[in-house]
């Protein structure tokens, strides 16, 4: 087979938590134009609508689930609705994510658990869902959304949940890959640097932008389509040999 055609994902179904805005939404349009079913779980109903007709509109099947990744009745159900519509899960992208940024003196104890709850508990339960029914195949792409913020301290701004809980998902990766390998599952993650999204136009962040790009080698923030090789890569027979592994995709910020 051509190295081309070993990209494709023609026949395979896949899960994007969070796809229905930002890096999942652009992820999940990659993996239905490398060939996907795509379905979206998300919080919001309406953003999550909106990319599954986009998928179809791409010639390939759309699901929706609303629900929210740190509770696991959500993931299985989203998982268990996967199998009753299509038969199968191949792929999976764990990219649900939030953060905040608190002095660590200072950080509300409830602000510190729902990063962690959100960003750590979510994959790893989303995880779990997708490998239940991924073992009885014998195959399976998992793939976590980290963060440059697993391997160094952003600044100035000061969010040591965030950072924490991308260290952890990159962790839990490699734990989940050493794992579920015996099963023939591939577990990866990506670490992304500054992506511009929405958020960086919010009013807090947009003033930060210009002293982030002077530590960023390359000199621009990464887009979201930066992001979409990679996940169909990960996704696809061109990466079989590739698990507990962490990807950084961050115009080199990380090496300075
Ligand atoms: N944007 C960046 O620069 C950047 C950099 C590195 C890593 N990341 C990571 O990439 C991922 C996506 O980031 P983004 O910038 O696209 O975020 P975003 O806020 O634009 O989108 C996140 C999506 O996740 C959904 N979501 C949030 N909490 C959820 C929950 N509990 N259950 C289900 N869905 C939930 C939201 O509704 C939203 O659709 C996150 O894990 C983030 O930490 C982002």
């Amino acid at each position: 087979m051509s190295i081309l055609d070993r990209f494709k994902l023609d026949g395979k179904t896949a899960l994007v938590t969070g796809g229905g805005q930002g890096i999942g939404r652009g992820l999940a349009l990659a993996l239905a134009q490398a060939g996907a079913d795509v379905a979206i779980m998300d919080l919001n109903e309406e953003t999550a609508n909106k990319v599954a007709q986009e998928i179809k509109e791409i010639g390939r099947r759309s699901l929706v689930y609303i629900g929210d990744v740190t509770v696991s009745k959500d993931c299985n159900n989203a998982v268990e609705m996967i199998i009753n519509k299509w038969g199968k899960l191949d792929i999976a992208i764990n990219n649900a994510g939030i953060g905040n940024w608190f002095d660590a003196e200072n950080y509300p104890e409830e602000e510190w658990q729902k990063v962690i709850e959100v960003n750590l508990k979510g994959v790893f339960l989303c995880a779990q869902a997708e490998a239940r029914v991924m073992i009885p195949k014998k195959c399976g792409k998992i793939i976590n959304i980290a963060s440059m913020s697993g391997h160094i301290v952003n600044k100035p701004q000061n969010q040591t949940a965030y950072n924490a809980s991308k260290a952890g998902v990159i962790h839990l990766t490699r734990s989940l890959a050493a794992e579920w390998a015996k099963y023939g599952i591939r577990v990866n993650s990506i670490s992304p640097g500054y992506i511009r999204t929405p958020l960086i136009d919010s009013e807090p962040v947009k003033k930060m932008v210009p002293e982030w790009l002077k530590m960023i080698p390359l000199g621009r923030l990464g887009e979201i389509s930066d992001l979409q090789g990679i996940a169909v890569y990960l996704a696809s027979e061109a990466s079989d040999y590739m698990t507990g592994a962490d990807i950084i995709i961050d115009g080199g910020y990380t090496v300075w």
